[in-house]
C-alpha cells in the first residue's frame, strides 16, 4: 500500500464506515528548511496533543534526521481533516501512507502524541535506546523499507516501550533524553565551559604562586 496524496487517501477511506476506528501510518521526509529548527518536534507535539485529544485521535510520532513516522488512530471524520493539513505541511514532503486498516481498539491508550527520536547519533551509552535492545532492531531507521508486518511490530514495541515510562512526567523526561539532539550539544557545551573555567582557575593559581615566588 502506498498512498501519496490526500485525494487518494480520501478515496481509500470511502470503504470505512463513519464509526470504524482506523489505524493510519505514514512516513515522510523531513524538509531541509525544517530540519535545523530545534523546536520542530516541540511545536508539532504541543499542537498535536491539543488537537488530537479534542478529536479522540491517538498515536505516536517518531523521527530520525531524515524521516517522520506517524501512527494515527481515530475515525475517518477525525483523521481526514487532519491528514489534509498534514499533507500540506511544509515541514515535510513525500508523504506516503503505508498502512491503513480498520482496528477493534486503539493500540495507544490515551491521547498523547508520543514523540521519539530514533536518530543514530543519539544511540549512546545511558540513553533509553541503549537500554532497550528491542529498539535496536529498528536502527538504522529506514521505515520505507519495512514490510507491513515489521511496521506493526515496530508499533507494538513502541507501545510496550511506552508502558515502561508509565508516568507522564517520567515519560517527558526520558523522551527528552532521546528526542532532543540539542541536549547533547548543551551537555558537551556545559562540560567544555566547565573545563575552560577550571583551566583559567588553575592558570590563575599558578600565576599567583609564580608572582609570590618572584616577590619572595
Ligand atoms: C510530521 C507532522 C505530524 C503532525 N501531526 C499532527 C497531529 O497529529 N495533530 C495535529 O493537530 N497536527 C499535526 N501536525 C501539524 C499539522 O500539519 C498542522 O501544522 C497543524 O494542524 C496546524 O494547521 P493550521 O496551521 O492549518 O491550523 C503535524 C505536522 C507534521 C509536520
Amino acid at each position: 500500500m502506498m498512498i501519496s496524496s490526500y485525494d487518494h487517501l480520501k478515496k481509500a477511506m470511502n470503504e470505512f464506515n463513519d464509526t470504524t476506528l482506523i489505524r493510519l501510518v505514514y512516513v515522510s521526509n523531513i524538509s531541509k528548511q525544517a530540519l535545523p529548527d530545534p523546536l520542530l518536534f516541540e511545536h508539532i507535539r504541543t499542537h498535536s496533543e491539543d488537537y488530537n485529544r479534542k478529536n479522540n485521535i491517538k498515536g505516536m510520532l517518531c523521527n530520525n534526521q531524515k524521516y517522520f513516522l506517524q501512527c494515527l488512530e481515530g475515525t475517518k471524520q477525525a483523521l481526514l481533516p487532519l491528514m489534509d493539513r498534514i499533507f500540506q505541511d511544509k515541514r515535510h514532503k513525500k508523504l506516503r501512507v503505508n498502512l491503513l486498516k480498520p482496528i477493534e481498539h486503539y493500540s495507544f491508550d490515551d491521547w498523547r502524541m508520543r514523540s521519539l527520536s530514533l536518530d543514530e547519533s543519539l544511540w549512546c551509552k545511558g540513553t533509553i535506546q541503549a537500554q532497550s535492545p528491542e529498539l535496536m532492531k529498528f536502527i538504522p531507521f529506514k521505515p520505507l523499507e519495512w514490510s507491513e508486518w515489521f511496521l506493526e511490530h515496530f508499533l507494538e514495541i513502541m507501545r510496550k516501550f511506552d508502558d515502561v515510562n508509565q508516568s507522564y512526567e517520567a515519560q517527558q523526561k526520558s523522551y527528552n533524553i532521546v528526542r532532543d539532539p540539542n541536549a547533547q550539544v548543551v551537555s558537551i557545551l556545559d562540560s567544555t565551559l566547565l573545563h575552560a573555567f577550571l583551566l583559567v582557575l588553575v592558570l590563575a593559581v599558578l600565576l599567583g604562586v609564580l608572582r609570590m615566588n618572584a616577590i619572595i
